[in-house]
């Protein structure tokens, strides 16, 4: 029984700091590796029994003070009327992107229970599975993540048709985005009734945004997500990559935790988003592959730069990447609550 993530994400004391890593299931697992073999990524995600299974995989293996449930950030897309599919090595695909205010009217709502009702299931499932072990994350893409991929068709590098739609119709963008916000908004909600303790809202590309940017075309629609979910009690943790100049307006729009990358210094990132915050990160993804003195030079510099203040989830500053060496993992998991174990 771990209490210590949610007891972290309210800033509560611990006996020692949380850990769980973003992606944590996923291809640098052998056993994922077998079930993959079997079943697309859509098929895992849309079997409610496939989804637990992955989703405890990393439990099992490494001794984590969180699970997140196997899903993905693009899942409600589908029931609004774009195809997606993840092509091998390519990832996702949506083959009829958003690119007109038309495309954004014809979009559908989506409807929790009856649309992405597979995730609900999973959610329930996992977490009857776990008995109390850990605590079960939930998750959603913030709005300007999914509207990258569902105007960009998928990856990016430079958002050109995103910004195009953003600068040109600003209308359609903000209808967008709105469309957006109630579905995730409701896509949460109903995961937190499924028993999901705790969500997390990916906003992965939204370093591509100025502050101005992200102010006027954002994070208004982050924030009433953020709003929506304040009554439902749960912690909310906010996460965005490359975003460092974006952290005071993250945090306004209304999380209780916020979620650094690598590319600041963790006591840096925590003073930036403010200190009423928890705060989760932010070892480099990459470090993992590094030799076992180099990992843990790094780990112990961030719980350094923590200082033992109440309100540290550790985690990566991304998501783990397919090639890690798993040892790297379980290594990473034992040194932090070895490392910050509080005593008397
Ligand atoms: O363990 C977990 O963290 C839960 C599962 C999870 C997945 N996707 C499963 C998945 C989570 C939390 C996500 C979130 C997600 N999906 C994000 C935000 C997190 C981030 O890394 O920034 C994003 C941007 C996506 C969109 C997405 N899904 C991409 C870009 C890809 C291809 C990536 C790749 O590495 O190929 C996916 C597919 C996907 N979703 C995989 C997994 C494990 C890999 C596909 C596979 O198994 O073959």
């Amino acid at each position: 029984m771990s209490d210590r993530f949610l007891r972290a994400c309210r800033r509560e004391p611990v006996d020692c700091t949380p850990v769980w890593f973003m992606r944590q299931a996923g291809r640098y697992l052998a056993e994922y590796q077998e079930i993959r073999a079997g079943h697309s990524i859509l098929e895992v995600c849309k079997t409610p029994e496939l989804a637990v299974e992955v989703t405890l995989q990393p439990i099992r293996r490494f001794d984590l003070d969180a699970a997140i449930i196997f899903a993905d950030i693009l899942l409600p897309l589908e029931p609004m009327g774009l195809s997606l599919e993840f092509a091998a090595g390519e990832g996702p695909v949506i083959a009829n992107p958003i690119r007109t205010a038309g495309d954004v009217a014809a979009l559908g709502a989506v409807r929790p229970d009856a649309d992405l009702g597979f995730v609900l299931e999973s959610i329930r499932q996992a977490r009857a599975a776990l008995a109390g072990e850990v605590p079960l994350i939930g998750f959603a893409g913030a709005p300007f993540t999914l509207a990258s991929y569902a105007i960009e068709g998928g990856g990016s590098r430079n958002y050109i048709e995103t910004k195009r739609l953003m600068y040109r119709d600003p209308d359609a963008w903000h209808d967008l985005m709105g469309r957006l916000s109630d579905a995730v908004a409701d896509f949460l909600a109903a995961q937190v009734a499924a028993g999901a303790q705790a969500v997390q809202l990916f906003d992965s590309w939204v370093g591509a945004l100025s502050p101005d940017d992200y102010a006027e075309y954002a994070s208004p629609y982050s924030q009433r997500i953020f709003s929506a979910l304040a009554e439902l009690g749960v912690p909310r943790i906010h996460f965005g990559t490359g975003a460092n100049t974006l952290l005071p307006l993250m945090a306004a729009a209304g999380c209780d935790v916020i979620g650094l990358d690598w590319r600041i210094p963790l006591d840096e990132g925590w003073a930036a988003a403010g200190r009423d915050l928890a705060v989760q990160g932010n070892l480099d993804p990459v470090a993992l592959f590094a030799p076992e003195q180099e990992i843990e030079r790094r780990v112990l510099d961030i719980v350094k730069r923590a200082d033992a203040r109440p309100g540290h989830i550790f985690n990566l500053g991304h998501g783990i990447l397919p090639e890690t060496p798993p040892e790297a993992v379980g290594f990473v998991a034992d040194l932090v609550h070895r490392a910050t174990r509080r005593t008397g």
